[in-house]
């Protein structure tokens, strides 16, 4: 009997969502042929192009098509057209935070890579990035301020008061801390914890159990650093850090800022995990309103975050490297969207990026 088609809801959202979704899903088609894989894609609205045509960011039926797949690929949701409204109506709030807690989805990772031919993108000074680096932020995702109670504004004789909540049980420390202790096996063996423990509760917690996980992890360093530090150290040293674990907000600051120095947040994807093989996955990048529906946005984020949900929901990664190299030939080889060409190179849309990447992956499948 054939086997049972893989599903994955495809959740392409707003802004150039659906144009790197576009690209994404052509080299998914290679990457089917090439790999005789039996996938179904099954398409959903989310975020604002949800809320125009179903009145909500995350409409019921979106929720089940998630249940119903084995990974959900996402493109990204927001954009000025819904910025009016209530703050908890907004496609951020309303469908993204919601799908993390639905789905459990606890650990994100988020690999910040700066390619060595690339270097000239980030930022920084050349010779503080020269050689490129690869770290991997990995950032409790369904804790902390996001979602600790109570978390609320109420009236007072002066004006108005507003709380939110920090809090963090063992459990939700002690899972996270796994995911990244197994990442660092596969990389350069270090987990860095950023926290404030010479201030916060939560984080002299943290402290305690990331320890404890780390004697089960005896090849593994572990080293600690205050997450002010750390802003600090990621523009000065990047590749000083391999993994670098955070609670839910400094994780969220810390990965900005670490996709930021590798140069251009159209080329790094995110994965979001739970229990099991279920997982989220994401370009780093956001709605990017202003270049939205020109066809000039990065699709490299939405493939390699394809790359990494054949690799970690579907147990493929032979179809992940197939993607990678394609991505990393073609950079090779000098392909360029706008936002990683130096002056003067000559750079290609989204479309013929997500084509020539496509026709790469095609072509390994010939050489085996
Ligand atoms: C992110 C985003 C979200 C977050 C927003 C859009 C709610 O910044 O995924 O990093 O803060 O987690
Ligand atoms: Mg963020």
């Amino acid at each position: 009997m054939a086997e049972p088609k893989k599903i994955i809801a495809v959740l392409a959202g707003d802004g150039i969502g659906p144009e790197v979704m576009k690209a994404a899903r052509e080299v998914a088609d290679a990457a089917e042929k090439v790999f005789g894989l039996q996938m179904e894609w099954r398409e959903a609205l989310v975020g604002g192009a949800a809320i125009d045509a179903r009145g909500s960011a995350l409409p019921e039926e979106t929720i089940e098509v998630c249940r119903s797949a084995k990974a959900v690929l996402f493109g990204s949701v927001g954009g000025p057209k819904w910025e009016s409204l209530p703050p908890q109506e907004q496609p951020e709030r309303a469908a993204l935070l919601p799908l993390r807690k639905i789905f459990g989805l606890y650990a994100n990772l988020r690999p910040a890579v700066l390619y060595p031919e690339l270097v000239g993108c980030s930022p920084l000074r050349v010779e503080r990035v020269v050689g490129g680096f690869d770290l991997l932020v990995v950032r409790e995702l369904t804790g902390g301020l996001y979602f600790g109670k109570p978390k609320e504004t109420t009236k007072t004789p002066k004006g108005e008061r507003a709380v939110d909540t920090m809090v963090y049980e063992t459990y939700e420390i002690e899972r996270v801390a796994e995911v990244a202790f197994r990442a660092a096996a596969f990389r350069k063996k270090r987990v860095t914890l950023a926290d404030k423990a010479n201030v916060l509760e939560t984080s002299l917690l943290w402290r305690k159990v990331v320890k404890q996980v780390a004697l089960k992890h005896p090849q593994i360093a572990l080293d600690f650093i205050y997450a002010d530090n750390a802003a600090m150290q990621l523009v000065r040293e990047p590749s000083r850090f391999d993994v670098l674990l955070c609670e839910n907000l400094f994780g969220d600051m810390l990965s900005d800022e670490a996709a930021a120095v590798a140069g251009s947040l159209g080329m790094l994807p995110s994965a979001s995990l739970g229990e099991g093989s279920f997982g989220l996955y994401e370009p780093a990048g956001g709605s990017a309103p202003d270049i939205a529906g020109k066809g000039v946005a990065n699709p490299i984020a939405q493939i390699l975050s394809l790359a990494l949900m054949f690799e970690m929901s579907l147990g493929q990664p032979e179809v992940a490297r197939a993607i990678r190299s394609a991505v990393a030939g073609a950079i090779t080889d000098g392909w360029r969207t706008g936002d990683i060409a130096a002056k003067g190179e000559k750079s290609v849309g989204t479309g013929e990026m997500g084509k020539e990447i496509a026709r790469r992956v095609a072509s390994q499948g010939k050489k085996v």
